[in-house]
């Protein structure tokens, strides 16, 4: 009978438990296979930190919140080990052979899929199953985590919507979604929010006060803005981006002066890296900080009192939806069968109503962001929602 290891690995999302079990279930059940957990992600493998899975463990854990194996955000190639970081893919090896595995089930998001694809490469035979809030994983219509995610950012929406109205103030809502904008998107449309900034659109901080100043004008003295924590502004967006023009064109002159033994040119490319990785790390300070930073600028360009809600780490609690179990469940089951056939160094998918596994080297340099002519802007654009450009 084969051996099936699983471990969680990135941030937490609803619906990993739902997984964990439907994996287990469906190997037990189906197959007869026995099935080894790692506890904390890759780090937890590395150690060879195991839970026997058996129907028991599986037992009474499909709506929990988190992950019962517990997971980081710790790279096999660049794992943290005293004070520096070292490949540790060929421990990684070891631990899978001392175990029997027959395969390796990782459940994560795009990092994941990356550490899953390298240990593919040293000849592990891994599939991940797609979860993030974020919604930014290629090659899947949707990753289990992001339906939880997206009814509890609208419900909080909907809650900041009575208490706006009542002060007559702008609520300016922080919304998850790591550098893509699918949740504050989501949830600015299925919330009614009035602005929703997202990374894909730099914003214009004139535009917003405009459209706030509008419904003003209309008699609407509320509003709402939902912006997405990777959102920024045209500016922030034109350094960021001049700033990794830079980096690119040094990187380019340090490999040159590397190449023809040019000294001078490889000190003077080395200092041109430093100083356009600060001019990136400066733009990344201006995103994190532009939620507080857009807030008082609105306040002082609309004379309406302004206030910010980051809903955070929330917005990944709790238990997972219907949906999210659901598609948890479909996506676990599927990845056992496709185990029993030998298909591995894929990401199991979903495609429409199906479940296709696609192999990782057609999606680790992939993004997923949302597209400028996606249905959900359109929608938005059509209800007079600012999104501001
Ligand atoms: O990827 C999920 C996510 O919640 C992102 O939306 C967010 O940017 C990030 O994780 C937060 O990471 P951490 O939980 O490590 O603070």
């Amino acid at each position: 009978t084969k051996i099936i290891g699983v471990l969680t690995s990135g941030g937490d999302t609803p619906g990993l438990n739902a997984a964990i079990r439907a994996v287990g279930k469906s190997a037990i059940g189906d197959y007869g296979m026995s099935v080894i957990g790692f506890r904390d992600g890759f780090r937890g493998l590395m150690e060879n930190r195991t839970v026997r899975l058996d129907s028991n463990a599986l037992s009474g854990i499909l709506t929990l919140g988190g992950t019962i194996l517990g997971t980081s955000r710790d790279k096999p190639h660049k794992m943290p080990m005293g004070g520096k970081t070292m490949d540790m893919r060929d421990a990684i090896v070891e631990v899978y052979h001392q175990n029997n595995l027959d395969a390796l089930v990782c459940l994560g998001g795009r990092g994941t899929m990356r550490n899953a694809y390298l240990l593919h490469q040293k000849g592990l035979n891994v599939m991940t199953l797609p979860k993030t809030i974020d919604n930014d994983i290629p090659g899947t219509d949707i990753s289990f985590g992001f339906d939880t995610a997206l009814t509890i950012a609208s419900e909080a929406i909907d809650r900041l919507h009575s208490t706006a109205h009542s002060h007559h103030r702008i609520i300016v809502v922080e919304i998850m979604g790591h550098g893509a904008g699918w949740l504050a998107l989501g949830s600015g449309i299925a919330g009614g929010a009035d602005v929703i900034l997202i990374p894909e659109i730099p914003y214009d901080v004139n535009k917003v006060a405009e459209s706030i100043l509008q419904r003003t004008y209309s008699g609407k003295h509320f509003s709402i803005v939902a912006i997405s924590e990777g959102a920024m502004s045209l500016e922030t967006a034109a350094r960021r981006q001049k700033a990794k023009a830079e980096l690119a064109k040094a990187k380019e002159a340090k490999a040159e002066a590397k190449e023809t033994d040019d000294k001078e040119a490889l000190k003077k490319a080395k200092a041109a890296i430093t100083r356009a990785k600060m001019l990136i790390a400066q733009a990344e300070e201006e995103i994190s900080a532009s939620t507080q930073t857009l807030t008082t600028s609105l306040e002082a360009m609309t004379n309406l009192e302004s206030r910010v809600t980051i809903l955070g780490h929330v917005q990944r609690g709790g238990t997972p939806s219907p949906a999210d179990r659901l598609l948890a469940t479909r996506l676990g089951t599927a990845a056992t069968h496709l185990i029993q056939e030998g298909v591995f160094g894929v990401l199991v998918a979903t495609k429409g109503d199906q479940i296709v596994p696609i192999p990782f080297e057609e999606l680790v340099d992939q993004r997923n962001p949302v597209s400028l002519d996606h249905p959900w802007i359109k929608t938005a654009r059509s209800l007079g929602t600012s999104l501001g450009d």
